[in-house]
């Protein structure tokens, strides 16, 4: 094993979900905002970065929120909460920012990829993206294409509901890299799913089309900050060699 891959051992296998933490534990905010730089890094469905974090820091905001987070212990006792919010209403703006800024770097004569990729984010993406409040658009674009995917392999995820699952894919791999970030700046973590979604986009102010992905809480563990050894399947069971 490289030096590079032990230390990334040890931070995978040191970071685990903590429930309690130690509010009197030195806290460097600055190590937040070191990972959240590293979090927009994460890979995303066509770089389309279809995501918000929202940093909750101030003692009196984190309080509340957490509330919000069902009272869990993981965030009444966090140093600071960081919600990670999908935003898919936002694809026409975000496909015609990374079009733009990309076209800057072509060349001066158009090639076949970059034409390629023009049509990506000019057609593919508002075909993938494209709804309608009925869900018309998403019945059309099944049957289409489960049509032509008698003849040719077709991406088959094409509904709005499926266009959902993407966007959190991309948001909860950016939470991850956060969260692997964090334990490598010496803190701990704890992803959550239990709050009140209604209640927390409220708090954030956020649009109706605005999803919570997950709510990360961040802070120092106490000795019984992690409750019980790590548990996973037996990996035969869940690795299969193809
Ligand atoms: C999407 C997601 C939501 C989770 N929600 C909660 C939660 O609301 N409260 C909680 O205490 N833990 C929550 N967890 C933490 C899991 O329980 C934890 O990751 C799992 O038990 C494995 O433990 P480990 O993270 O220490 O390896 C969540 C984890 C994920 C990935």
């Amino acid at each position: 094993m490289n030096t590079n891959a032990a230390i990334f051992e040890d931070i995978v296998q040191s970071r685990r979900s903590v429930r309690l933490y130690d509010s009197n534990a030195p806290f460097d905010a600055d190590a937040v905002d070191r990972s959240l730089d590293r979090a927009l890094l994460a890979p995303n469905s066509s770089n389309l970065q279809l995501w918000e974090f929202y940093r909750v820091k101030t003692p009196a905001k984190v309080k509340e929120l957490a509330v919000y987070c069902l009272a869990q212990n993981a965030a009444t006792t966090a140093n600071e909460l960081l919600v990670v919010v999908t935003r898919k209403d936002k694809w026409k703006a975000h496909a015609a920012f990374i079009l733009e800024e990309s076209m800057k770097t072509f060349p001066p004569t158009i090639g076949k990829r970059e034409k390629m990729m023009m049509d990506y984010y000019k057609k593919i993406i508002p075909t993938l993206y494209f709804s309608d409040p009925f869900g018309i658009t998403s019945i059309f674009k099944k049957i289409l294409f489960s049509g032509i995917g008698l003849f040719k392999p077709v991406p088959r995820q094409v509904t709005a509901t499926d266009m959902r699952v993407v966007v959190h894919k991309s948001a909860a791999l950016a939470a991850q890299t956060f969260m692997l970030s964090m334990k490598a700046e010496g803190y701990d973590t704890c992803p959550m799913e239990g709050f009140d979604s209604v209640r927390v986009k409220k708090f954030l102010n956020l649009p109706f089309a605005a999803e919570i992905c997950m709510i990360v809480s961040v802070g120092t563990a106490t000795k019984n900050g992690i409750y019980g050894e790590r548990l996973r399947l037996p990996k035969q069971e869940v690795v299969f060699e193809v």
